[in-house]
């Protein structure tokens, strides 16, 4: 796939910094997204487009809808939407600050940032609890089929559809259990990242078990840990041709389907949560807007 947003597809940089911008009512957006679009190539800096951006420029796209927030017994799984999304990707957090500085004088005055958030790669591609993430992620072809739109026609073929969750961790709780109640939260053996055949039905991987949903719920995961002060986690983050599977998983994760909450939610808690549309590019390496009429 040619012309998808090729930082998608990459592995998990070494560093990232997620930006969130927010649309100022009353400025036509469009100067300022083909400014983006002519200054990004989607390697360096993947870009997500929001709803509410998408309806104000009067072209909703099939597929795309509000992140899913919902309440349960002692959890929240909030929704917290922007306009853009941008997840710079590199090796050096001072580039990228620079880099967002700039992308974000280029979107002024048509977008404000709301939030910008740091985050990093930790070890061989670890979840800051110590458990290596993205074991049974798609690679090669089954990678593009999962995460891209294909046969929908030129704009459309190449994009691809984000989730993005901001989790917070609880190190507290994490370390006050025990390293057989930690594997069992997640499902695996943190010693040899093994999967535990008797794990309990809470157990994270067996919540999240891609091909034990009818259709199969496959989704390129791209998670990265974040850090600001003293608090961390994990920025999750999945790619799909449609939101279907995410939607799914979560829906299972937070106990939509038999009322067992994932063990993740022992030690750690999402605090944000957005959804977007990922354009795909042009042969020239640049944004593709067709599909907004850009
Ligand atoms: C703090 C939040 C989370 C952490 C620390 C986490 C961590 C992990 C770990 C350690 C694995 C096992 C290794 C692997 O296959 O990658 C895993 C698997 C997986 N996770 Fe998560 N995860 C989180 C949130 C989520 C969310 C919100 C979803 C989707 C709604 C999700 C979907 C999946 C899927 C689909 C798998 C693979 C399951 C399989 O087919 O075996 N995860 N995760």
């Amino acid at each position: 796939m040619n012309n998808a947003q090729p930082g998608i597809l990459a592995d998990v940089p070494v560093a990232a910094r997620y930006l969130l911008f927010r649309q100022t009512t009353g400025i036509d957006p469009a100067s300022a997204l083909q400014a983006l679009a002519n200054e990004v190539d989607g390697t360096g800096c993947v870009i997500g487009l929001g709803q509410s951006l998408l309806l104000s420029l009067n072209t909703p796209i099939d597929g795309l809808h509000d992140f899913p927030s919902s309440s349960h017994p002692g959890a929240e799984v909030p929704a917290t939407p922007a306009a853009l999304w941008l997840w710079l990707r590199g090796d050096d957090h001072g580039d990228l600050l620079h880099r967002g500085r700039r992308l974000t004088q280029l979107l002024a005055p048509a977008f404000t940032l709301e939030q910008s958030i740091d985050s990093f790669r930790h070890g061989i591609g670890r979840d800051l609890s110590g458990y290596e993430d993205g074991t049974e992620n798609p690679e090669g072809e089954d990678a593009i089929s999962t995460a891209f739109v294909n046969g929908q026609g030129r704009g459309m073929d190449g994009s691809s559809f984000v989730a993005v969750q901001q989790w917070l961790h609880d190190f507290d709780q994490l370390e006050a259990m025990s390293a057989q109640q930690r594997d069992h939260s997640i499902g695996r053996r943190i010693s040899d990242n093994e999967e535990i055949e008797d794990a309990p039905a809470s157990a994270h991987v067996k919540r999240a078990a891609q091909e034990s949903f009818t259709p199969e719920a496959f989704m390129l995961r791209r998670s990265m840990p974040w850090s600001r002060g003293t608090e961390s986690g994990l920025v999750f983050i999945a790619f799909g041709h449609s939101l279907q599977a995410y939607e799914a998983v979560l829906n299972r994760m937070v106990g939509g389907e038999d009322g067992l909450a994932d063990g993740l939610f022992r030690f750690t808690r999402p605090v944000t949560g957005l959804t977007a549309w990922c354009p795909p590019v042009t042969a020239d390496g640049r944004l593709d807007l067709q599909t907004l009429e850009l």
